[in-house]
């Protein structure tokens, strides 16, 4: 019968096997999938395993800085790259979700391709593809495909000739749970929720300016820190915050304001493929409605969106 453990025994010897004494790069994102994939590789071959993580600018906040830590204390040997310039250069001024997702797509793309180049001889291209991924890319059509294309960090330049591994190409993200957890892995990895690869970028809506991403990652920040401290993170699948491109009028005191409208955006689901609105409690939609607008400055209306997938998308782009 398969067990984790044995998983990871059999995982570990075959990459060994495969890999040799060949070096490996792999983008990780933060997310379960590139996470655990990079620590399989790692527990194979150690150092020959070259992790890059690219601050995109479009994280959320503090996340660059904590999550490079717990690749760290993981004892992965990871790069930190800090990018953010160079994707808000590419994203200036554009606002069709589908171009931005280009660009961002571009620009990890050549900043991660720069990285590499700097390593020796490396000939693997590590990857964190699970088996939802390998079937969606066969299976779907349409406009789908040019969302899968950015998908999972480390899309492959043709000119970089890698071999690619990718030790979860069997697995569900449970499994891979699974996997992490028998590893050892700490839970503010395993247990997160799945994150756009062009993060911040896509809850935008409109264009992108760093002032922007400053005021998202406020209120996206009180979100996600009320769903933890009231118990609610781990109930949730996935959730953020959207800044939308849209004024209202408010009143402050003696004067009116006119600022910026946020959704806040909850769901529960299986796999991402559908999903329902989280149902959380009012009381708690009552206190992050008003941390954020007390807190947020140019923030003065949140909303919470409760519509399910299909037909609305879990992201607003
Ligand atoms: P939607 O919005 O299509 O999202 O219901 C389903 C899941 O996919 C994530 N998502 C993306 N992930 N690049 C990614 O890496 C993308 O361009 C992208 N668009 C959506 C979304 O966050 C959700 O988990």
């Amino acid at each position: 019968t398969w067990t984790s453990d044995s998983f990871v025994e059999m995982t570990v010897a075959e990459l060994k096997e495969q890999l040799g004494d060949d070096k490996v790069v792999m983008g990780l994102s933060g997310g379960v999938d590139s996470s655990v994939a990079a620590m399989l590789i790692h527990k194979a071959i150690g150092k020959n395993l070259y992790c890059i993580f690219v601050d995109n600018g479009l994280l959320r906040k503090h996340e660059f800085e904590e999550v490079l830590e717990s690749y760290k204390g993981l004892g992965l040997n990871v790069k930190g790259v800090n990018a953010k310039d160079k994707f808000y250069a590419a994203l200036n001024g554009l606002t069709d979700p589908e171009a931005k997702r280009k660009a961002i797509g571009k620009t990890f793309i050549d900043v991660f391709d720069d990285e590499a180049h700097k390593i020796q001889d490396v000939k693997w291209l590590g990857q964190g593809t699970i088996y939802p991924d390998v079937i969606e890319s066969v299976s779907v059509k349409g406009p789908s495909v040019t969302i899968k294309s950015h998908h999972n960090v480390g899309g492959l330049p043709d000119y970089m000739k890698l071999k690619v591994v990718e030790p979860l190409k069997l697995l569900f993200k449970d499994g891979v749970r699974d996997v992490g957890r028998a590893i050892h892995m700490p839970d503010n990895i395993l247990q997160r929720h799945p994150f756009p690869g062009p993060g911040l970028g896509i809850r935008i809506l409109g264009d992108i300016t760093a002032e922007k991403v400053r005021i998202l990652q406020e209120v996206d920040y009180y979100f996600i820190h009320g769903l933890k401290e009231y118990g609610l993170y781990d109930q949730v699948w996935q959730a953020g915050a959207m800044l939308l491109p849209v004024q209202s009028v408010g009143v402050m005191g003696d004067e009116r304001t006119y600022e910026s409208v946020v959704a806040l955006r909850a769901v529960t689901s299986v796999d991402g493929m559908t999903a329902d609105w989280a149902h959380l409690p009012y009381e708690f939609l009552g206190k992050v409605s008003n941390q954020i607008i007390n807190n947020v400055k140019g923030v003065n209306r949140v909303v919470y969106d409760i519509s399910s997938k299909p037909p609305a998308t879990i992201e607003w782009e």
